[in-house]
This record gives C-alpha cells, structure tokens and sequence, in this order.
C-alpha cells in the first residue's frame, strides 16, 4: 500500500490539474470579517432577562441566561473574530464541485512522502473547528513502540450545509455525502485508499463510507455510532457488566434520554420552526448551540487537556451566523430521520475499526454493540472528554488516530 501512495504522490501534480479541471479545485479563505460590526451590533442591542426566572432551575431547563449572559458580553466585549480566522486560515483549504455542489475542505499533507490519507468528519454543532487543535499533529511523524511510523494527509471538509458547503437536495442523507467525499478522497485529491475518523453526523458519514466503499476506506475510527445507543436495561438484559466510568455515560444516557432530546426531534419534525425563528438571531443561535456545548461535555471542559471554552464555543457559533448556515445545518435531521437505527447490523467490510468511549459523552455504546457493526480491533475508555472529542481531549484523539494507523498494512 505505501508503494501504491508513492506512486500517487508522484502523480500528484498531474492529478491536480485534471482534478481542477474537473472538480474546479480552488483554494479558499475564510474572509468573513466584514459581516463582524453588524453582528456585534446585534449582540449588543440583544435584550435578556436581569435574573433568571427560576434560580434554581437545572441546568437539565436548557442554557443557564447566567452563562448565556457572560457569552454575550464576551462576544461583544474581547471575542477577536480576526485572531480566530486567522487561526483557521492557518490550515490550507479548497473549495471542489462535486455532483454540482462546492465542498469546502482543510487538506494538510505531511511532509512523510509515505503519509497516509485521512478524512475527519465533524458533526452538529460543530464544524471543521472541532479539529482545529488535532489537524497538524496529526501530519507529524510519529513512531509506535513497535517502530511503526504514522503520519496522514489530512482532510477535513464541511459537512453539507455547514459553513461553506452549499446544501445537498432534499431528500439528501448522510448516504449521499459519503459518496461525494468518497469522490473527493480518490478523484479530487488522487488518493487510493484512505482511514476515517468520524463524530456525531460525522460517524454516521463515516460508517456508511467505511461500510459502502470497502476497498477505499481501509480503517475507521469513532467515538460515537449510527445505532441508538442501548438503554440501561438492554444492557443489563444481555448480561453486559459496565465499568464505573461506563456507569457515568450510561447514567448520562439515561437522564438525556428523559429530558435532553428535545432539540433532535425539533430539528428533525420543524427544521424549518428552529431555523427560520434563529436564522438573523446570534444569541438565539448561542443559546441553541451554547448549552449543548456545555451540557454534551466533561465538566472540566475548558481545562487542560480540554480547549473547549467560551472561545471556542463563540468561534462556533459565529461560524453558523456569519455563513448563514444554521438553517441548512438543522436539515441534516430532518434529512435523515432513520439516521439511528436500534438494530445492529455488521458492515461488509474486513477493514479494522477502532472505537473510543468517552466518559463525559452523551451515550454509551458498550464494547459487545460496537463488535456488532464492523470489525472491532481496538476498543477504548476515557476519563477525561466528552462528545467534541477533537476539543474536548485532543491528545486522546490524537492518540486514538495514530493507533489506527497501526492497523493499516504496509
Ligand atoms: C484551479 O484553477 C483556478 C482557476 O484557474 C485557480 O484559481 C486555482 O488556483 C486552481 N487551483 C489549484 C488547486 O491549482
Ligand atoms: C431525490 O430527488 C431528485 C429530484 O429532485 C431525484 O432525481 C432523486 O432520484 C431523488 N432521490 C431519492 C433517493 O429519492
Ligand atoms: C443472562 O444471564 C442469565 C442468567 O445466567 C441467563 O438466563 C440469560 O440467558 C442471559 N442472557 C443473555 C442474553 O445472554
Ligand atoms: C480558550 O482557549 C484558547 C486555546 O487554549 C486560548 O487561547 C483562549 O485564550 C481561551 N479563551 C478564554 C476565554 O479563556
Ligand atoms: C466489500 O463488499 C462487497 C459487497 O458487499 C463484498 O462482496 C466484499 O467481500 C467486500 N470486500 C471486503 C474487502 O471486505
């Protein structure tokens, strides 16, 4: 296989042209910071409430206007949008027309001529920024205690209708945009084979690339799945026994699935409801998106080894405001209402898949479910994290990733 990776690196340049021809690669900056004084503005004459309503209310009510409060004053106060664009403006990025649609993308190639292609797949309310802290380590040589050297080509795109990623039709799922990146892997950028990394929608694009192109993506990894997670007594029914740390995501689980899954059936029944009511709104965008980044992480989130903090979550949301994309970026419920299924099904695939369990995530999918989808090789458990694991714990992610590539044959 790296022979095979040498021979398209050689080809590269030549790959590149026809590949501009056909699929208009251009190369991208954000350039959004001229829509930054009306959205201050915005910010800043956004009324809230003095206190809030119920002082005690749980935090289980939706975002704290406390926290809601100190985010909007920090927005307006000390966010520097510029600095943040200047941060991912860092990564090299491309647009191509795929099918007829842009993809926006990161690709940062490794200086290993024998580096091997990776897609990272984010989710909602997410975006490329969730990858920010892991993208370049992961270009960098690494060698295993068994000698192995690891390094990956590293591709990050836009999920469709987030950012700068125009909207799929209608009735779009998931399905089709693992085969639009699919293309982007092997005819865009020339690449034979390639591993996946994938989170939240991001997993569910990912499984369907790891288990529709078999003989492209060679490797997988994820923290979350595309099967409804099993409740506390499907587990107890199949005799499974939890660690204690299992026990927390579990409880996790179970307190979510009471009262923390109004936001999925919204956006999945009223895109349109939700979209519309925040589309000109930011702080309405930050207390949709805002609580969920605190209420889907570790409590310690904010803290080493965690970059989640009030930075990252305005980044975020300035993201979805700034494109216009919060609309289009609901859809991908609606799009997708059996996105979840609850039975288990094996992907007809021999590639290894890898998957990690975060304490602090919002579901739990025990070893024995994950060993159902695909061929599990490695299964593993992290104190410290949540559901944005590229923010959340990045030297976890990064480690998980450069494991993969352990299990990519030479
Ligand atoms: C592709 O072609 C366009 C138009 O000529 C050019 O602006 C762009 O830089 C090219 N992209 C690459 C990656 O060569
Ligand atoms: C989606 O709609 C388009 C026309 O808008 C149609 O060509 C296509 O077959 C439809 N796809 C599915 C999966 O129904
Ligand atoms: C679980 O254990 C009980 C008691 O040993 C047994 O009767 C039952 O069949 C087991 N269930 C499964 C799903 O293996
Ligand atoms: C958030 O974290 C980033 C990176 O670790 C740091 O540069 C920034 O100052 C932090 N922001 C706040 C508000 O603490
Ligand atoms: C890939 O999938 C096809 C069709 O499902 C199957 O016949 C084939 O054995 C699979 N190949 C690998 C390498 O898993």
């Amino acid at each position: 296989m790296f022979l095979a990776l040498n021979l398209v690196a050689l080809f590269a340049v030549a790959a590149s042209s026809a590949a501009n021809d056909t699929f208009n690669l251009t190369p991208f900056k954000i350039d959004l910071s001229s829509k930054i004084p009306r959205l201050k503005e915005l910010v800043r004459n956004t009324r809230l409430p003095a206190k809030a309503l119920y002082a005690d209310a749980s935090p289980d009510k939706g975002i704290e206007v406390d926290f809601l409060r100190e985010l909007q004053t920090e927005w307006v106060e000390t966010f520097d949008w510029d600095a943040q664009q200047a941060e991912l403006n860092q990564f090299e990025q491309y647009t191509a027309i795929i099918e007829g649609q842009t993809v926006h993308f990161v690709h940062e190639k490794s200086d290993d001529t024998d580096a091997m292609p990776l897609i990272l797949l984010h989710g909602w309310p997410g975006s490329f920024q969730e990858f920010a802290p892991v993208i370049k380590p992961l270009t960098q040589s690494w060698t295993s205690a068994t000698g192995k050297k690891i390094s990956y080509n590293v591709v990050v795109p836009s999920l469709p209708g987030f950012v700068f990623s125009s909207t799929l039709p209608q009735n779009s799922t998931v399905d089709d945009t693992a085969r639009i990146y699919n293309t982007l892997m092997t005819e865009v950028l020339g690449y034979s084979t390639f591993a996946v990394h994938g989170t939240d929608w991001g997993s569910s694009v990912g499984y369907s690339l790891y288990s529709s192109f078999n003989a492209t993506v060679r490797a997988a990894q994820f923290v979350s799945l595309p099967f409804w997670p099993p409740s506390a007594q499907d587990i107890a029914g199949n005799n499974i026994t939890l660690s204690a740390e299992e026990e927390v995501t579990e409880q996790r689980f179970t307190e979510r699935s009471a009262t923390g899954n109004g936001y999925f059936i919204e956006q999945t029944d009223k895109p349109n409801d939700i979209g519309l009511a925040l589309y000109d709104s930011p702080v309405g965008q930050l207390a949709w998106i805002g609580g969920s980044f605190k209420q889907w992480s570790d409590p310690r989130a904010g803290t080493p080894p965690s970059v989640l903090n009030n930075t990252a979550i305005l980044t975020s949301v300035s993201l979805y405001y700034l494109t216009e994309s919060f609309l289009s970026s609901v859809w991908i419920y609606a799009q997708n209402p059996n996105g979840f299924p609850t039975v288990y099904t094996k992907a007809d695939t021999d590639a290894p898949m890898l998957f990690s369990q975060y304490e602090y995530n919002v579901a739990l999918w025990p070893e024995e479910y994950v060993a159902k989808v695909g061929n599990l090789v490695s299964y593993k458990g992290r104190d410290f994290g949540g559901h944005f694991a590229g923010l959340g714990n990045p030297p976890a992610l990064i480690e998980y990733i450069r494991e993969m590539g352990l299990y990519l044959k030479a």
